[in-house]
């Protein structure tokens, strides 16, 4: 019976009239929201599965009101990869920044962190649930690639590689060639790290331009005797590379420099640190003769926390939005004048909800803040409302509708968050 099932797959195989007509399933995009939205979506926030048998962009409609449905899973045609740590759980990557957008730009980057590779997509901004890959998957140049910098006009991405072969690479964007590699612009960290990445102490973190662009900026964690560290390239006109980087370390006892956020206006940084809380680098100052960063640089202790890695800032509220994994709270951080940091008020995400990536949008006027709570393999929707009253109003779930749909799903694959928004 078997036997003669294969041959006959077989003869309609070879057959060319029949083979066309058999059924295959396009597994490039799966709809997840097969009934028409009420309303037209007002933008969209997008995290990675990070599966090591596919990779998958999911993206979810958002609503007038900052809330969420799911829209669709669309394959980046990369792999996931996790990274090797005790004990085993969510953060695969030790990363913040593996999925960006560039909401000038349309366009959305993601690494495929399994197959070295990075993949780009053109965001339509009337239905920004809609990605269509520009060009193929191109090499990171390296293994393990964590964390994208996506300069403002959105026409150039940088990746950052943490494993055996670890640094940074550029690429400018052509809308039909998709990623083209720019000279000059691979350049090696040169850390002592395996692929997939061992961590998170002594793994590569986060990547980011500076405000004006003229830098690029990578965090690298320490693990003793090596100290944490961040790596700075000058950015030339042509998009190329300083040869080497300068080393900045954050101030004393902070060593696990995770997630970067610009501090609007500043020259300065607000750095997580999973070691302790949080840093601020004053770039408007010399750093000091041993590499420490100088000026009103500083680690600010939070009392309590566990690991601070994640961050991301509201130009409503005029704060920083900081997460720790392992108490699942959202720490509220107001970072003022004199770039002194201050934690304002501390918002619970759920027992074991492991929030970690996350992104602010603006819709209608009111900024969101968007959580991907790993372990409740959910996204969390924060309205924030004013300093100090942010609220949770919208906990998705999306592991069913995944599963429903066929998809592998993980609490500790899932990785990344990052909003188009229409301005
Ligand atoms: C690299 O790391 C491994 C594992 O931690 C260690 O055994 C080895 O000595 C390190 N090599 C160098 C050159 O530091
Ligand atoms: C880069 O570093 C190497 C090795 O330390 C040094 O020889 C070279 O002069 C440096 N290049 C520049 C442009 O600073
Ligand atoms: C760097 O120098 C400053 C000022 O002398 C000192 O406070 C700091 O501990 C030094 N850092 C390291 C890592 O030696
Ligand atoms: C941030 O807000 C200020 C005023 O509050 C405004 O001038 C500026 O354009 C805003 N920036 C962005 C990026 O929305
Ligand atoms: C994830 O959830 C499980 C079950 O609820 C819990 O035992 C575990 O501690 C959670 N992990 C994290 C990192 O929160």
């Amino acid at each position: 019976m078997k036997l003669i099932a294969t041959v006959s797959l077989a003869v309609l195989f070879l057959h060319p009239a029949l083979a066309v007509k058999l059924p295959r399933r396009d597994t490039s995009t799966v709809y997840l929201h097969p009934h028409a939205a009420t309303g037209s979506p007002r933008g969209a926030v997008y995290f990675m599965t990070n599966e090591p048998t596919g990779n998958y962009i999911i993206a979810a409609d958002v609503h007038g009101d900052g809330r969420l449905s799911l829209n669709r899973a669309v394959a980046t045609r990369g792999l996931g990869a996790k990274g090797v740590a005790v004990p085993v759980g969510p953060d695969a990557l030790f990363s913040q920044g593996s999925v960006k957008v560039s909401a000038s730009g349309e366009i959305l980057a993601v690494v495929n962190p399994g197959s070295n590779t990075v993949s780009a997509f053109a965001i339509n901004p009337r239905y920004p649930s809609a990605l269509s890959m520009i060009g193929e998957p191109v090499s990171s140049e390296g293994e393990f690639p964590i964390s994208l910098a996506v300069s403002d006009d959105g026409k150039r991405v940088c990746v950052l590689n943490g494993g055996t072969v670890n640094g940074v690479n550029c690429f400018s964007v052509d809308q039909s060639k998709g990623l083209v590699p720019i000279p000059n612009s691979l350049r090696y960290l040169g850390l002592n790290q395996t692929t997939p990445a061992n961590g998170p102490p002594g793994s590569a973190s986060n990547i980011i331009f500076n405000d004006a662009g003229s830098q690029l900026i990578a965090s690298i964690k320490g693990f003793p005797p090596a100290q944490g560290f961040l790596a700075i390239w000058d950015v030339n006109q042509d998009g190329s590379l300083s040869s080497n980087f300068t080393r900045i370390t954050p101030p004393q006892p902070s060593d696990l420099p995770f997630s970067m956020t610009i501090i609007p206006g500043k020259d300065a940084l607000l750095i997580t640190d999973p070691g302790t809380g949080f840093d601020i680098i004053d770039f408007s100052a010399q750093p000091q003769a041993n590499g420490t960063a100088g000026g009103r640089s500083s680690a600010v202790a939070i009392p309590g926390q566990s690991a601070t890695c994640w961050s991301s800032y509201s130009n409503k509220t005029g704060n920083f939005y900081l997460i720790d994994v392992g108490t699942a709270l959202v720490n509220e951080v107001h970072v003022d004048d004199n770039l002194k940091g201050t934690v304002i008020h501390q918002y619970s995400q759920g027992q074991n909800a492991a929030p970690i990536d996350n992104d602010v949008a603006t819709i209608n006027g009111k900024d969101f803040l968007y959580i991907l709570a790993a372990n409740a393999t959910s996204i969390n929707v924060m309205s924030l409302n004013a300093p100090g009253q942010a609220q949770l109003v919208q906990t998705l779930d999306f592991a069913g509708t995944l599963k429903g749909a066929g998809l592998a799903i993980n609490p500790n694959n899932v990785q990344g968050m990052s909003a188009f928004a229409e301005s």
